[in-house]
């Protein structure tokens, strides 16, 4: 098994490298006579691209998607919807010096040794520039679940020591590094220019909500609805951890606290963040994750080269500083794939 395939009742298969000619996903599964808005999906597309935010890596790819299959006349059919993306500014040079190098913090050695032989043209497939495929797929799924009256928003609440204490979520589109703390997300944005001046990295939390969510996804066992987030949200690169409602904080709690109690109308707390027993609950899902320090640094590090000579590596290239920023929406498209396959294995598509 390739391990390149996500999802059960809709699934994503995704397939190209950082510096190929193009990327792309394979989506089976989705619903037919569905109306696809190509408008928004350019927009979801435009929020992760490389080059389309200051405090990001300064690669500039227009991200804009081909659909090859599975849509007519606008409409999905209920077959595969192949959607291509190709690369247009690579600049593979940058890692010609460092080709036979380990990057510390990079998957370079762990692939070496499992396969033999890697892509080291900007990590290859191990580079985030492969969410770019699971950008549009979700956003697809977004799309279909916003008509189910499903929304899922993610945004940043840490970066680095910077914290938000505000939760406004209407600001989030007002800043750089989506912080719902306008305060905050200028503190968040100085810290990103500053670490980027010394040629170092910062990582953050990323905290998403998803309300409309109806009571019964998921089931009781394997298929827990915390579990295939879980599997969604740590396929991607850099994320460190996930935890749901109260998450770790959950052990400062009595059980007389905790406890989500009820009343005729539903709910009195959510610390549970939505999901009990592996079934969503109807209330709001909460989730966050950390995100690590971007592993691509110009200072000097040691390494090893593949021959085992001990070397000095400085990476150069075009990194993000903070992958907070461009995660935000891959977290949100993983979210709804995840989800919408979850409604389908309940309600059929
Ligand atoms: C949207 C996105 C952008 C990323 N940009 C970079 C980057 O510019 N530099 C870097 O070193 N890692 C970047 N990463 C993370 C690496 O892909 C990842 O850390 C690396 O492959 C090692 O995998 P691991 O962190 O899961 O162990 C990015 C990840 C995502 C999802």
């Amino acid at each position: 098994m390739g391990g390149n395939t996500f999802g059960s009742s809709l699934t994503i298969t995704t397939f190209g490298e950082s510096h190929g000619p193009a990327l792309g996903v394979i989506i089976d599964g989705l619903e037919s006579n569905f109306t696809i808005n190509i408008e928004d999906l350019s927009y979801q597309m435009s929020r992760r691209r490389p080059g389309g935010n200051r405090l990001g890596t300064k690669r500039d790819e227009q991200d804009e998607v081909e659909i090859l299959s599975g849509v007519f006349e606008g409409k999905t059919t209920g077959t595969p919807v192949a959607i291509l993306i190709r690369n247009t500014n690579q600049r593979s040079d940058d890692y010609s010096p460092i080709s036979t190098f380990y990057r510390p913090g990079h998957a370079d050695y762990t692939w070496h040794e499992k396969f033999g032989i890697r892509d080291w043209r900007g990590g290859g497939r191990s580079s985030g520039r492969e969410t770019a495929a699971r950008l549009a797929a979700g956003a697809i799924a977004m799309q279909i679940l916003k008509s189910k009256g499903v929304s899922i928003t993610a945004y940043t609440t840490q970066i680095g020591h910077i914290k938000a204490t505000k939760n406004d979520i209407g600001v989030i589109k007002q800043n750089l590094v989506s912080c719902p703390d306008m305060d905050a997300a200028n503190k968040m944005e100085a810290l990103i220019d500053e670490i980027r001046e010394k040629k170092d990295s910062v990582g953050g939390i990323i905290e998403c909500l998803i309300t409309g969510v109806p009571v019964g996804l998921g089931e009781p066992v394997f298929q827990k609805t915390e579990a295939l987030l879980g599997h969604a949200i740590l396929s991607i690169g850099a994320t460190k951890g996930i935890e749901f409602g109260e998450g770790f904080n959950c052990v400062n709690f009595k059980g007389s606290q905790h406890n989500d109690m009820m009343d005729s109308t539903g709910f009195l707390s959510n610390h549970a963040g939505g999901i009990n027993g592996g079934i969503t609950n109807g209330d709001p899902i909460v989730f966050r994750v950390p995100i690590k320090p971007t592993a691509s640094i110009s200072l000097e590090q040691r390494t090893r080269d593949i021959l085992g000579n001990e070397r000095e590596i400085v990476v150069e290239g075009r990194h993000d500083p903070c992958i907070c920023i461009r995660i935000v929406p891959v977290i949100e498209a993983m979210t709804a794939l995840t989800i919408l396959s979850l409604w389908y294995d309940q309600n059929g598509r």
